[in-house]
């Protein structure tokens, strides 16, 4: 039987600051319609609970709203970027701040196992990280792979690991920073990934490479403007339909729904301040 995973990302979800709950919703009324055996939120669900516990609140329950099952894993957003993006200037990870994340969320990472594949869902904000959390994570990627069998392994985590290339230096936090991405990489030899879903960078994109398909999903609220954000996919919102296959086939495809508006960042200087 075929699973269907419907990933959403991005979010942006807030109480006091609701610009993007309208696109979430109208993607609620598309996902019921539907009925995916899994909602997968890819991360940066709230606006901005890794500083306001009242965005995390209201993100689950607004999920809760929905009446589906659902699984998330963090974003930036959701509890702080990884520690060696602390240049950036944005909050970075801590215990605290992931705390406040597992208990409005549950498990920070984690797998699950469908007919034919299992699925590792990480904190990426964890990889690289001195959080003693880090150990457990790369523990648990060493569980799920070791004990693989002839499954599948698709991994889900926040931000994608690279644009082009697995060995690209750059630092630009829009990726998997290399050293950690390397640890990763290294961590997955042995299991190496089918499909490597992510969000974060507000584009769609669907891309090969060494056998992995790579997938990007969207924004369910709102783009980032090419003058601060170079076009890598599709600025478009919407999200993923994953299709994992019982005998390890996989299709994946955007879905945009009707009527609903891709809003840009630029328009809402309340959110994250004047671009
Ligand atoms: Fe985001
Ligand atoms: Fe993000």
């Amino acid at each position: 039987m075929t699973f269907r995973i419907a990933q959403i990302s991005d979010t942006h979800l807030s109480a006091e600051k609701p610009f993007f709950v309208g696109n979430f919703e109208r993607i609620g009324e598309a996902l019921r319609a539907t009925g995916p055996d899994l909602v997968l939120n890819s991360g940066d669900i709230s606006l901005s609970g890794e500083s306001k516990e009242s965005d995390l609140s209201a993100a689950r329950a607004l999920h809760e709203a929905m009446g589906l099952p659902v699984r998330f894993l963090p974003g930036n957003h959701d509890l702080g970027d990884s520690q060696d993006l602390a240049a950036h200037g944005a909050a970075v990870i801590t215990d605290e701040r992931r705390a406040r994340y597992l208990a409005h969320f549950g498990p920070d990472f984690w797998t699950l196992d469908v007919p034919g594949w299992r699925l590792l869902a990480l904190n990426a904000q964890l990889l690289g990280s001195d959080l003693a959390a880090a150990v457990d994570q790369e523990d648990a990627i060493a569980e799920a792979t070791a004990s693989l069998g002839a499954r599948k392994l698709a991994l889900f985590l926040h931000m994608p690991l690279f644009d082009k290339a697995a060995d690209e230096p750059a630092m630009t936090g829009r990726f998997v920073d290399p050293a950690p991405r390397r640890a990763l990489l290294a961590r997955l030899r042995t299991a190496a990934p089918a499909l490597i879903a992510s969000g974060h960078i507000h584009q769609y994109r669907d891309s090969w490479l060494d056998g992995a398909r790579h997938v990007w999903a969207p924004s369910t609220g709102y783009v980032i403007p090419d003058r601060i954000q170079p076009i890598y996919g599709l600025k478009q919102v919407g999200f993923v339909e994953h299709r994992l296959e019982p005998d390890g086939r996989q299709e994946s495809r955007l879905v945009q729904v009707p009527g609903m508006p891709t809003l840009n960042i630029a328009d809402f200087p309340e959110a994250y301040g004047a671009i």
